[in-house]
């Protein structure tokens, strides 16, 4: 028998009553779209590929027609799938809570295709590229059939405008994530393995300054022990189970 997941009433009268909601979502929201997380056993990408070879300014530098290409396949994944019934909930919740803040580490662009409007995206967005040294956005670049191609104003290489590891998240996004962090009544952590730092003390931050901190993930983690509600599911699963 499929053991129907509970959720404590005392958990949606908080929420219900809470003014300031906070949300941090992984890969694992995406997961239910058919987008895979980093490092779920198997099927993670990390599990797959090797970090360093791809996500990182050194191995772009190395070889920046693989990690354009890989950027580029993860693009074309994500653009084939659609956003799940917990990016749905999360939009759904933004609209009829008071107030509603959804911090992202996903470079999928899917929390905005569900609908939802503020979205502080961490990690960057992979429809987004930019320039290798001028650090700016590029919309649109000339197709000469270079990968990867080249700025339009300077003709150094373009690049996803994506954090890879070693690099500094963007500073307005993360100081509005800790922001929201610091002043919510609730916090959620969904979807995340809360391995990779900063966005993994956003939890802790929340939980110091005396929020509720709710975790919806399959797996535990290392926050589980310390989150007031530890929802053992999947969040398409569990999100919906949280609408008023
Ligand atoms: P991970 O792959 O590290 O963790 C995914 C988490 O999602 C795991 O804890 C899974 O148990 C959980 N999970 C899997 N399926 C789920 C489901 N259906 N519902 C809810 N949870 C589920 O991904 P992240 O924690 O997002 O960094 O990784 C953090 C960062 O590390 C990423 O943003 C990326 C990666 O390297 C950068 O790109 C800089």
């Amino acid at each position: 028998m499929h053991n129907q997941l509970e959720i404590p009433l005392s958990l949606i009268q908080i929420l219900h009553r809470a003014g300031r909601v906070t949300v941090l979502t992984g890969a694992g929201i995406s997961a239910e779209s058919g987008v895979p997380t980093f490092r779920d056993a198997q099927t993670g990408l990390w599990a797959q590929y090797n970090p360093e070879d791809l996500a990182t300014p050194e191995a772009f530098r190395r070889n920046p027609q693989l990690v354009w290409e890989w950027y580029a396949w993860r693009r074309d994944l994500v653009s084939g799938v659609e956003p799940n019934a917990g990016h749905r909930a999360l939009a759904e919740l933004e609209q009829r809570l008071p107030m509603l803040t959804l911090i992202t580490q996903n470079v999928d662009g899917l929390h905005q295709r569900a609908g939802s409007r503020r979205v502080i995206e961490l990690h960057g967005n992979l429809f987004r590229t930019k320039c290798l040294e001028e650090e700016t956005l590029v919309e649109t670049w000339e197709d000469r059939g270079e990968i990867p191609p080249r700025c339009p104003r300077c003709g150094a290489w373009l690049r996803p405008d994506v954090v890879w590891f070693g690099e500094m998240l963007p500073t307005a996004a993360l100081r509005e994530a800790e922001t929201a962090a610091l002043s919510c009544d609730i916090f959620f952590s969904i979807g995340t393995s809360t391995l990779v730092y900063p966005a993994a003390e956003l939890p802790l931050m929340a939980l110091r300054s005396g929020a509720t901190l709710v975790e919806i993930n399959p797996q535990p983690t290392p926050l589980s022990e310390l989150a007031d509600f530890s929802l053992r599911g999947p969040a398409a699963e569990v999100l919906p189970m949280l609408l008023p």
